[in-house]
């Protein structure tokens, strides 16, 4: 990059505090390939993409990126642009390929291939230990929806956390148990592919059970100088009127997307609310056991924030059940997403990003927020001159960060942003058709071309600085 390169950042400009983090993010299903490799065993999402109309264009995560294989050439790449913080995902069924005792060594070494090379290359290993490929045994054993399944992530936990903990400080429970739970077992658009509001809200309890014990059995191993994390996806309520109707509206469906997640684990409780309006269900009462609440609820050392994009809801007649994602929810109407939209189709709003993370300060003002996923899908061209002009990702990027950084100038505590995604990677049920990349991948030669948004990132953070 040169200086007179078009995306280049005047540093005079919204600058962010000394030590801010940077980098990007990525999963190990989304990208690594190598699915059957060096004795991975099956996860959820290998049966799941492999079944007929489940996945876009039945796409597989069997070759993805194949950054199993071409890990330095990424590691490389994220070096050139400077980025001093990775966030990845370690697969499961890598470690253990049945989810429970047996260690498949060759598993674990690709992870210490992966660190090492960050660390030899400057770059913070951030690695989450659950991004969604729970090993196959364990779901045909009940998955999520069973305690046991809570059990045996703790024990992979402790075994991942010995492993790398000479070389890995930070560590990060569980992605989005949102995704986990809802999409996987209530609206069954991800792996397992469930439909079942019962099972998909004790999933949700199982999920921040793991979280907790796996946090606890860590702790008790861990060297001083170690952190542990959880990574929770927000999506903020919007509604056009303010009245009793439409706050009511919002006060459910804001219950079960975001603080049926956070308040266990900050304040060790459901919230009494969502609880009685899924009451009908008798979902939770019969898997919350006395003191799952106190171990969900063990101190994090900070909180990883998602955001992508907030959802509109309205009053409906009481027993509505919309369409939606969130299992119980009754006498609310979930509304289209309104422009400016993404290529995903999601709606855009900034503002959503800094209200969301001064209200989480206000929540737990002592607690350090990290935006661990924030980006944009869009469809993208590569020009004959190798370059990928996309603007609409770089926008939606500059708002972004200039959101984080009022949200920081309004006092909240955030310590760093990472860009979903380095790569352009497995979408889920989307498959490769939707890409995320700050760099490009062409899925039939495994090309790597930098977008105009991955330059302008590498010059924002070079700058600590985004353009106001
Ligand atoms: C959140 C998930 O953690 C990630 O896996 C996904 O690709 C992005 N959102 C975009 O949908």
């Amino acid at each position: 990059m040169t200086t007179t390169d078009p995306v280049r950042v005047e540093t005079s400009q919204l600058r962010f505090p000394p030590g801010f983090l940077w980098g990007s993010a990525t999963s190990s299903y989304q990208i690594e390939g190598a699915s059957t490799v060096d004795g991975r065993g099956p996860s959820i999402w290998d049966t799941f993409a492999a079944t007929p109309g489940k996945v876009d264009g039945g796409d597989t995560g069997d070759i993805a990126c194949d950054h199993y294989h071409r890990y330095p050439e990424d590691i490389a790449l994220m070096r050139e642009l400077g980025l001093p913080a990775y966030r990845f995902s370690i697969a499961w069924p890598r470690v253990q390929p049945t989810g429970s005792s047996t260690i498949n060594r060759a598993g674990l070494a690709f992870y210490d291939r992966l660190v090492d090379t960050l660390l030899e290359a400057g770059i913070q290993p951030l690695p989450t230990l659950y991004h969604w490929d729970l090993p196959q045994a364990l779901q045909d054993n009940g998955g999520w929806a069973v305690r046991d399944t809570a059990e045996r992530f703790a024990d992979y936990a402790t075994v991942v956390h010995q492993h790398l903990g000479d070389r890995v400080a930070e560590w990060t429970t569980l992605n989005e148990p949102f995704c986990s739970a809802y999409l996987g077992y209530f609206s069954g658009v991800h792996a397992p592919g469930e439909t079942d509001p019962v099972r998909a809200l004790r999933a949700l309890h199982h999920l921040l059970l793991g979280h907790g014990l796996a946090t606890q059995a860590m702790r008790a191993q861990a060297s001083a100088n170690h952190k542990f994390s959880l990574v929770l996806n927000f999506s903020p309520m919007r509604i056009d009127h303010d009245d009793d109707a439409h706050r009511e509206a919002q006060r459910k469906a804001d219950g079960l997307q975001n603080r049926i997640f956070l308040d266990p684990v900050l304040r060790g409780e459901y919230p009494a609310d969502v609880l009685a309006d899924i009451a009908h269900l008798g979902a939770l009462d019969a898997v919350v056991r006395k003191g799952d609440l106190e171990i969900i609820s063990a101190p994090l050392d900070w909180l990883g924030v998602n955001y992508y994009s907030p959802t509109r809801v309205a009053p409906a007649e009481p027993d509505h059940e919309p369409v939606s994602h969130l299992p119980g929810l009754r006498g609310v109407e979930v509304l289209p997403p309104r422009g400016p939209l993404t290529g995903i189709g999601w709606e855009q709003e900034p503002a959503a990003l800094r209200d969301l993370l001064v209200w989480l300060s206000e929540q737990a003002p002592t607690l350090p927020l990290l935006v661990t996923e924030n980006g944009s899908a869009f469809d993208d061209v590569v020009t004959e001159e190798g370059r990928v002009h996309d603007t609409g990702r770089r926008t939606y990027l500059v708002e972004h960060l200039r959101a984080v950084h009022e949200a920081v100038s309004a006092g909240a505590n955030v310590r760093g942003y990472l860009a979903w995604s380095l790569l352009d990677n497995f979408e889920w049920a989307f498959g490769y058709r939707q890409r995320f990349g700050l760099v490009h991948v062409d899925f039939e030669t495994q090309k790597r071309t930098l977008k105009d948004s991955a330059r302008l990132f590498a010059e924002i953070v070079r700058a600590n600085a985004v353009p106001s």
